[in-house]
């Protein structure tokens, strides 16, 4: 496995002294096109730590330290349509841009709906989906009613909990 990069080891010992706690385990989660996620645990809910790497290449990686900042003052216009879900954000010594996030228990749709792909169609499935279609909806109809749009909606971007829908990724929105 390789070694965790030294800005997410220093950005977990900052986000530790904001919370007064101490940071239990830090665990690479995504990596893609210039942004790194990592789950942070902590002894009352774990932070997700979000990384967008300096612009560095024509690649698909040009955007990601812009999106970082935009997604942090997205975050910073809806704080009343999730409370407590951005906590910090700020600049890398590299270049690049940060965010830390509550960390979301939820499971994607894709993984609610896994049975119903394999031929499960009980009256029991259809129903479940049926009620988290419903409840995606009104999460999304709660946000549009404050006048803003996801514009990246797709189904890792949607986490259904036990007892709330959550959005994750507010980058475009
Ligand atoms: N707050 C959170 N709670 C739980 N998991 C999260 C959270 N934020 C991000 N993740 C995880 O990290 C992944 C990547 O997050 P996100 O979509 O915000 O990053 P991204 O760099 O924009 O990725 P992509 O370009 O693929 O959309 C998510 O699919 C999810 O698995
Ligand atoms: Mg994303």
């Amino acid at each position: 496995m390789s070694p965790l990069a030294p800005e997410a080891v220093n950005l977990a010992e900052h986000v530790a002294s904001r919370l007064g706690q101490p940071c239990d385990s830090v665990e690479l989660v995504a990596d893609r096109r210039g942004s790194r996620v990592y789950r942070l645990r902590f002894p009352t809910g774990d932070v997700a730590l979000k990384l967008a790497a300096r612009n560095t290449d024509d690649q698909g990686v040009r955007d990601a330290e812009h999106l970082g900042r935009r997604e942090a003052a997205v975050l910073g216009c809806l704080h009343d349509f999730a409370p407590g879900y951005l906590l910090d954000s700020g600049d890398l010594d590299s270049g690049g841009s940060w965010l830390a996030l509550r960390w979301l228990a939820g499971i994607t749709p894709y993984r609610l709906f896994t049975p119903a792909r394999h031929g499960d169609d009980s009256p029991v499935r259809r129903g479940s989906i049926l009620h988290a279609a419903i409840d995606i909806a009104d999460r999304l109809a709660a946000l549009h009613a404050l006048g803003w749009l996801h514009a990246d909606l797709q189904p890792a971007h949607i986490l259904l909990g036990p007892t709330a829908v959550d959005l994750i990724d507010f980058a475009l929105a």
